[in-house]
């Protein structure tokens, strides 16, 4: 098969559409012939030689995928040749073909076009597992997402503003700022231009937000612990701003605040925690509203895999609202 090979740690450059050995079918495992993959953020730091996969994962990048079952292992029940789905991966995605423990898979929701479904695994699992199972968000609390034109933030957004919270979000651009008020933000903070502390206190007379999900780590740690509110939440995700920095835990006590950090990618495949039970929680919770057309998978634009590079570069440069989907058939 071909997938998108990384020749050297490097730029954008060093990604090549190549010929590599196909992947085997564990048991437990099925192949899915890839329609589409989306580029997460954290591929463009595993190009980079930063972000090796977790023991015994693919080498290839690809975090999601969506496709046609071609290949079934020993031990797998429930999922047939020919299924059309989307899986959550640890790696792989960028390819023709790819290996997924069967816990990981999801069917294409209906009224969602096949490649288009590549660009709900990872952000649907994400922010499901962080913002709802982990930091507890209900109907009336206030939630702040950082980013939230990115692919996480756009889900972020639907997902709270569906459950009846109320949503503040930071972006970087007048155009980003509109994509997130349309996805149901209700205060949208432009974080070149304004303190998106001072703002939420005057929109929460001084409350603050019950949850935080942050992308920037070190750099938002002091602010993301002052914009909470008593016994807030803060969750962390990624660190574009750096992983170490200084917690203030007097101030953290004295709000009887919490925070966390997790990742997706390593969690185990299967038991307590694990990728298959956020994929179940997903499916139940998740999908129906999917299905309904309640919560969409925003996609900013299509590329062939062979134009991975092109990619990389959007994602760069932060040009893209929601997902940047690699096809393997155009
Ligand atoms: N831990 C996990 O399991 C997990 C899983 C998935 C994703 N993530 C993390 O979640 C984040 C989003 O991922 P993605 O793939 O959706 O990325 P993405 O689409 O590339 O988005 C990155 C975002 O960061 C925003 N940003 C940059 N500087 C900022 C600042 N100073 N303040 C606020 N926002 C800022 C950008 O906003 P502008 O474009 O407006 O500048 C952009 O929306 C990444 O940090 C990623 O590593 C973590």
């Amino acid at each position: 098969m071909r997938a998108v090979t990384i020749s050297e740690p490097g730029g954008p450059e060093v990604l090549e559409w190549a010929e590599v050995p196909d992947p085997v079918c564990g048991p437990g495992e099925v192949v899915v012939d890839v329609a589409a993959t989306a580029v997460n953020r954290a591929d463009l730091l595993q190009r980079q030689g930063f972000y090796p996969p977790p023991p015994g994962g693919s080498d290839i990048l690809g975090l999601e995928c969506s496709g046609l079952i071609s290949e079934v292992g020993e031990g797998v029940t429930g999922w047939s040749v020919g299924d059309e789905v989307c899986a959550l991966l640890s790696g792989g995605g960028y390819a023709e073909r790819v290996a997924v423990p069967a816990g990981q898979l999801l069917p294409r929701p209906s009224g969602v076009e096949l490649a288009t479904a590549a660009a709900l695994p990872e952000v649907t699992c994400t922010v499901w597992s962080n913002v709802f199972l982990l930091a507890g968000l209900r109907r009336g609390d206030s939630f702040l997402v950082h980013g939230g034109s990115s692919g996480i933030g756009t889900m972020a957004i639907q997902l709270a503003a569906r459950a009846g919270a109320r949503v503040f979000t930071t972006a970087g651009t007048a155009q980003k700022l509109d994509a997130c008020r349309e996805l149901g933000a209700e205060v949208a903070i432009n974080y070149r231009e304004e303190d998106f502390v001072e703002r939420i206190r005057e929109e929460t007379d001084g409350a603050g937000v019950d949850v935080v999900l942050d992308n920037m780590g070190a750099k938002y740690l002091g602010r993301n612990v002052e914009v909470l509110a008593t016994g807030g939440r803060l969750v962390s995700i990624g660190f574009q701003g750096g992983t170490k920095g200084e917690l203030d835990l007097g101030a953290l006590m004295r709000k009887r605040g919490s925070v966390a950090a997790t990742s997706l990618r390593f969690r185990p495949a299967t038991g307590p925690g694990g990728k298959a039970e956020i994929v179940a929680a997903v499916l139940h919770d998740v999908w129906p509203d999917v299905e309904r057309g309640v919560v969409r998978p925003i996609v900013d634009r299509r590329l062939p895999m062979s134009r991975a590079a092109e990619a990389h570069s959007v994602l760069e440069a932060s040009e893209h609202i929601g997902k940047v989907l690699l096809l393997t058939d155009s």
